[in-house]
């Protein structure tokens, strides 16, 4: 019987050194499992006198349930040893400082739309939108450009193929067509029928073949119109004054209408604001020098009569914006194109917090 003290002794003693639980089950398999030790032991059972088998075959079940305590008791210490590890080793110090989040900061043009937003809202102005994809007609025909007309070449236009149903499509050169899609809109025309006044402004992307310094092919505008029975030249005139100088946060600043032409407008003006030079930087304000700063006139009545309205009950005044321009003036940031750029530095620097909602009471700027 040294064969069964041998087995015993090695099968114990390799449960015992196993030292996790993989080399535990090393351990169960040469003792327990189909060709381990003891199973082997088992299987000289068959071949003994059935004297021998009773006496041996009771001994090997109690070096079998001796083994399998021995797993039990090590597969238990194995654990609690393996729970107490991780416990020391993935242990979470609260004292660390937290992960740094990166905080984001919203787009000078996104803030001066909502600034722009915030100004005309309280005159009772409301935000429209059109697509960036327009159709020819709605971009210039219906604008009082016709197909020949050089306006046409005056806007460096983006063509787009032409549509199944032979509709000429562009970019939008200008956000003047939302001028008219708003006009046909029937509740508007509704609205007026019964008295009301349109009064929109409408921020958004434009397009021109253009690349330099202060332009972008793709750029923004803010297009403002006022449509009722009485509005005059003197509204549109109060109206961009009251405006630049809230925009711009100057009570006194100066501003110059110069007669100008625009196909949709008549009489058209250009607005110009003051500012002045000193050693190369340039302030807005009082000075001796002008910048331009946006296009208006009062409606064509070619327009209103193309948008479904009676030119002889309706009337008013509209105006167009550059964003990015009036973003770059008012902020004082140099080249248009780093606007573009996607450049997180950038970003940082000229980027206004997303908590502090441009208001007239609370505060525009930064
Ligand atoms: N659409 C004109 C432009 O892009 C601006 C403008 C709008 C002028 C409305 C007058 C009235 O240049």
């Amino acid at each position: 019987m040294d064969d069964l003290s041998t087995i015993r002794s090695e099968a114990l003693g390799a449960v015992q050194q196993a030292a996790d639980l993989a080399a535990l089950e090393v351990a169960r398999v040469a003792a327990l499992g189909k060709k381990g030790s003891v199973t082997g032991l088992m299987k000289t059972l068959g071949g003994l006198a059935p004297e021998q088998r009773k006496e041996f075959g009771a001994r090997v079940n109690q070096l079998k349930g001796e083994i399998e305590a021995a797993l039990e008791a090590r597969k238990g210490a194995l654990s609690a040893s393996a729970l107490s590890a991780r416990l020391v080793n993935e242990k979470i110090d609260v004292s660390l400082p937290a992960r740094p989040e990166g905080q984001g900061s919203l787009h000078p043009i996104g803030q001066v739309m909502d600034e722009v937003a915030a100004i005309f809202g309280e005159m009772g102005f409301s935000w429209a939108d059109g697509p960036d994809i327009e159709d020819d007609w709605h971009n210039f025909t219906a604008l009082n450009i016709p197909p020949d007309h050089p306006a046409r070449q005056m806007q460096d236009t983006f063509y787009l193929p032409t549509r199944a149903d032979g509709t000429p499509m562009v970019l939008r050169t200008h956000t003047s067509p939302v001028q008219a899609r708003t006009m046909l809109d029937k509740n508007v025309q509704k609205m007026l029928a019964d008295g009301g006044s349109l009064r929109i402004i409408v921020p958004g992307r434009t397009f021109r073949i253009d690349n330099d310094a202060t332009h972008t092919p793709m750029f923004h505008q803010v297009e403002g119109l006022v449509i009722d029975r009485t509005t005059h030249m003197g509204h549109l005139k109060g109206c961009l004054v009251d405006f630049c100088r809230a925009f711009f946060e100057i009570d006194d600043l100066p501003l110059r209408f110069r007669p100008s032409y625009f196909p949709f407008t008549e009489p058209s003006a250009e607005v110009d604001i003051g500012c002045s030079w000193k050693d190369g930087e340039l302030r807005i304000g009082a000075g001796d020098s002008w910048l331009e700063i946006l296009g208006s006139g009062m409606v064509h009545p070619n327009v209103i009569a193309n948008c479904g309205l009676d030119p002889a009950i309706y009337q008013g005044f509209a105006f167009g914006m550059g964003i990015d321009r009036i973003a770059m003036l008012k902020y004082g940031i140099p080249d248009l194109r780093s606007f573009f750029d996607s450049d997180l530095r950038w970003l940082r620097h000229y980027g206004f917090s997303a908590l502090e909602w441009p208001s007239l009471t609370g505060g525009l700027g930064r």
